[in-house]
């Protein structure tokens, strides 16, 4: 049985509460480090984690939780320099005033180096088997990295003077926020030790629903509100970003939407095939998608 995606966030929500502090040495960074972690996210990524190890059979104990969360921990950073003046330079986030806005530059970038940091100390400093500890921290520092989520940054700030083709686009997308679902999802297969090819098609699942879920965030941009998303919308444009709506308008963007959520279903299939066990688990997170 898996989880709700409720009861999920309410463990990941716990555990980032009662662990965060002890790995803080200074009073403002915790400050404006829990600031962000704890502002209310949706916690999808480890939630995605956490119902794949559930889903594959394995158990959800301590050191799970502190590989795992440490992904949310990474996730958050992201957001904070995202969020940054010289990026897209938002003054709302998880519904409250972003990080630079409360405790200044200086002090918002250092939060952002510091959870980054941190999610790397977790996903190793935990009991799990030092094998299964390698494979997650190679495959995290390979999804964040400049060959993943920094690389589809760049490409996102660097497309603000020019327009891309939908490759090109789909590509940006893979990387800045495909890639942390995709290992959001691996993880569970790591740290349940799968075969190779279920690993592979567990990081498909993730890398087609991480596609899925940029289209709809650039969607959100143009019919979302602020007080759903919890962030500005409408600023896509006016900050020249390559969008899929920006490229194919809304109905061409949800059709896009629509064939990454097909892939992904398939792929989700193809799991059930492979492992013997539903993937059904799965279904709660592809609701998220609503047009
Ligand atoms: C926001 O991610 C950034 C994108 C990759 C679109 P989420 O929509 O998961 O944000 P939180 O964590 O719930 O705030
Ligand atoms: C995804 O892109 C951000 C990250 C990879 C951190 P966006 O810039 O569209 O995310 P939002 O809309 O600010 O959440
Ligand atoms: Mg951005
Ligand atoms: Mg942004
Ligand atoms: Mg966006």
């Amino acid at each position: 049985m898996v989880d709700s995606i409720p009861e999920l966030k309410k463990k990941i929500d716990d555990y980032l509460a009662a662990h965060l502090k002890t790995d803080v040495d200074q009073p403002t960074l915790y400050a404006a480090m829990n600031y962000s972690l704890m502002a209310g996210g949706k916690r999808l990524r480890p939630a995605l984690t956490l119902a794949t190890v559930e889903m594959l059979g394995g158990t959800i104990n301590d050191d799970v939780m502190h590989a795992a969360t440490a992904l949310e921990l990474l996730h958050t950073y992201s957001l904070i320099h995202d969020d940054l003046p010289a990026m897209d330079n938002d003054d709302l986030r998880r519904g409250k005033p972003t990080n630079h806005i409360k405790f200044g530059a200086g002090m918002a970038t250092l939060a952002g180096d510091g959870l980054l940091t941190l999610a790397f100390q977790w996903v190793s400093d935990n009991q799990l088997p030092p094998a299964i500890r390698a494979e997650l921290t190679l495959a995290l520092a390979q999804a964040a990295g400049p060959a993943g989520m920094v690389a589809g940054q760049a490409r996102d700030i660097e497309g603000e003077h020019q327009e891309l083709t939908l490759p090109q686009l789909r590509y940006l997308h893979r990387q800045k926020t495909g890639a942390l679902l995709r290992y959001a999802v691996l993880a569970g297969g790591i740290i349940t030790n799968q075969s190779r090819p279920v690993k592979a098609a567990l990081a498909d699942f993730g890398a087609q629903f991480g596609l899925a879920f940029q289209i709809y965030d650039d969607l959100m941009d143009v019919v979302g509100t602020t007080a759903q998303m919890g962030k500005r919308v409408h600023k896509d444009a006016g900050e020249h970003k390559n969008t899929y709506p920006g490229l194919l308008g809304v109905a061409g963007a949800k059709e896009q939407l629509h064939k990454a959520l097909a892939s992904a279903r398939q792929v989700q299939q193809r799991l059930t095939k492979l492992t013997g066990k539903s993937a059904s688990g799965y279904n709660q997170f592809l609701a998220y998608f609503k047009l």
